[in-house]
């Protein structure tokens, strides 16, 4: 085994989640008005040190981050605005900014970090609290504009540590209580939208599409709890469906990649309304399933999906998520099953293809799936043999009667011969 191989697996090993892909909404006060607002998802990856060896946490910013009201502010004559977000167990993310008067920018990135949280730092070697700092970050936009910037783009911060924002929007000095509808674009969104750059003419000879990869194998993939229970559990084959600029076609293609599941990588989280389920394939790709109950009808759904890839010959890392989502709905206290094949849209861009799936986020007992709520596609599947089988009864039926119909008849006529 290659020592990038087996460093990678390491890595996968220990990739944990602590919470969702989704986005959070920041926001920094003085008084009613609203000075910094923030809307995010966030992703670390942080190398730390066991007792023999070094390792890599990966994990999400939670959805049940928040903004430290103590330390963060609007800003006065004598300091900069600077927001707090803190969360899990004595961690916190920090954006400090400052401005010149026509472009305001994020003037450092502050990464705080506590090595006893062993549910992300697992075998850590210290139990301090880390506090690294970059104080160059290149988020920068005009005055009473937002920034956006959907592309993921990655801050190395200090030794080991970086932080990775997606579908970002941010504003700060602002005019008003909300983002303002003006937008300073990110140059990797402004990749995506216009030409491809030339310098990245590739010498080689186009390659030809890949072929078709089939149907997907099933994989079989689980979430445990703290407890070590398991509490999430899926069973189906993924296929994705993304359209994305290749470089080396130097146009937009649409792929079809399957999920294998021994190349893929599990985590997720359990929450008593939420869980979700990560799946990361050889650290290019990154599939996240988020499902909500809802317990006032006891009833379960797949809300969100988010895809993160980075594939070589994508001229930017490809982020896609929708949170608005309702698919594999299903019963608390059941599994959702689905053989037949189902296409998912997530956006115009990303489709997600589900084969012969089981699934149940919540209320798993004993590691097993309880009694499935087959999907309707199935159930009318199903209906097809019996429907024919009926109508074959029914066809032996009619020539049986006509049989005898018919015996009866010649044997009358017998009689009057
Ligand atoms: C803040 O809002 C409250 C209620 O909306 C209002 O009573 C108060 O005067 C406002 N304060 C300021 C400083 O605008
Ligand atoms: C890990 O240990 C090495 C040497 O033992 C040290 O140089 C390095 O700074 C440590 N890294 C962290 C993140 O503590
Ligand atoms: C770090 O985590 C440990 C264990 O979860 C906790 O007891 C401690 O208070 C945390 N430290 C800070 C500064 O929050
Ligand atoms: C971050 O930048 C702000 C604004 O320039 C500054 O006030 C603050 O002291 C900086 N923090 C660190 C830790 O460098
Ligand atoms: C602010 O900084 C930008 C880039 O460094 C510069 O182009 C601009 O002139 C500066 N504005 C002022 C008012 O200094
Ligand atoms: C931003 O907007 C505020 C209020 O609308 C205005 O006073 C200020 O001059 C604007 N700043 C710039 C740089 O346009
Ligand atoms: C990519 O295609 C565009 C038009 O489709 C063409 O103008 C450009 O030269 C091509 N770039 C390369 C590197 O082939
Ligand atoms: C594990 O924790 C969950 C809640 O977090 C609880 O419902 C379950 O009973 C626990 N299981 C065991 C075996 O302790
Ligand atoms: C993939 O998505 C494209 C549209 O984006 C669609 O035309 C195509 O049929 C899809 N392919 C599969 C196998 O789902
Ligand atoms: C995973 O399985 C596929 C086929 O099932 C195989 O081609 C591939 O080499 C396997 N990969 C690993 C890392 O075992
Ligand atoms: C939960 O289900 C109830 C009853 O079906 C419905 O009225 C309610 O809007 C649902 N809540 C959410 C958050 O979807
Ligand atoms: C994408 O991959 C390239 C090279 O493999 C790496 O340099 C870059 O940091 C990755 N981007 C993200 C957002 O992970």
């Amino acid at each position: 085994m290659k020592l990038s191989h087996a460093l990678s697996v390491l890595i996968i090993a220990w990739l944990t989640v602590i919470g969702h892909t989704q986005a959070v909404t920041l926001e920094v006060k003085t008084g009613n008005s609203t000075c910094i607002k923030a809307e995010l998802s966030a992703s670390f990856s942080i190398t730390y040190n066991t007792s023999t060896s070094t390792k890599t946490a990966k994990f999400f910013l939670p959805d049940s981050s928040m903004v430290d009201a103590s330390s963060s502010s609007c800003g006065t004559d004598s300091s900069s605005p600077w927001l707090v977000v803190v969360f899990g167990p004595g961690h916190a993310l920090g954006l400090g900014f400052s401005t010149n008067g026509s472009l305001y920018s994020v003037a450092n990135l502050t990464l705080q970090y506590n090595l006893s949280d062993t549910l992300i730092f697992p075998d850590a070697g210290s139990s301090d609290v880390v506090t690294v700092v970059s104080s160059s970050v290149g988020i920068w936009a005009t005055m009473n504009t937002t920034y956006r910037c959907e592309s993921p783009s990655n801050f190395s911060v200090g030794g080991g540590a970086s932080v990775t924002f997606s579908g970002m929007r941010l504003e700060a000095y602002m005019p008003q209580n909300d983002l303002s509808a003006t937008e300073s674009v990110c140059t990797a969104d402004q990749a995506i939208t216009t030409a491809p750059p030339t310098t990245a003419a590739p010498t080689t000879t186009p390659v030809a599409p890949p072929s078709p990869p089939g149907t997907p194998e099933r994989g079989t993939y689980s979430v445990n709890n703290i407890n070590g229970s398991v509490c999430l559990l899926a069973r189906m084959g993924l296929q994705l469906n993304v359209s994305y600029f290749s470089l080396s076609q130097n146009k937009t293609v649409t792929e079809l990649v399957n999920l294998s599941p021994n190349e893929t990588s599990v985590s997720g989280s359990c929450e008593p309304s939420s869980a979700s389920l990560v799946l990361t394939q050889e650290q290019v790709t990154t599939l996240s399933l988020t499902f909500t109950l809802n317990s006032t009808s006891n009833r379960y759904h797949l809300s969100g999906i988010t895809l993160l890839a980075n594939w070589s010959d994508m001229t930017a890392p490809f982020w896609a998520s929708n949170t608005s989502l309702d698919y594999l709905r299903s019963t608390l206290g059941r599994s959702y099953m689905c053989n037949a094949e189902q296409t998912l849209a997530v956006v115009p861009t990303f489709s997600l293809n589900t084969f012969r799936v089981q699934v149940q986020p919540f209320e798993v007992t004993t590691n097993q799936f309880a009694t499935a709520e087959e999907c309707q596609i199935d159930q009318t599947q199903m209906l097809i043999p019996i429907i024919v089988g009926a109508a074959l009864a029914g066809l032996v039926l009619i020539v049986l009667i006509a049989y005898l119909i018919g015996r009866k008849r010649s044997h009358a006529g017998y009689q009057t011969i």
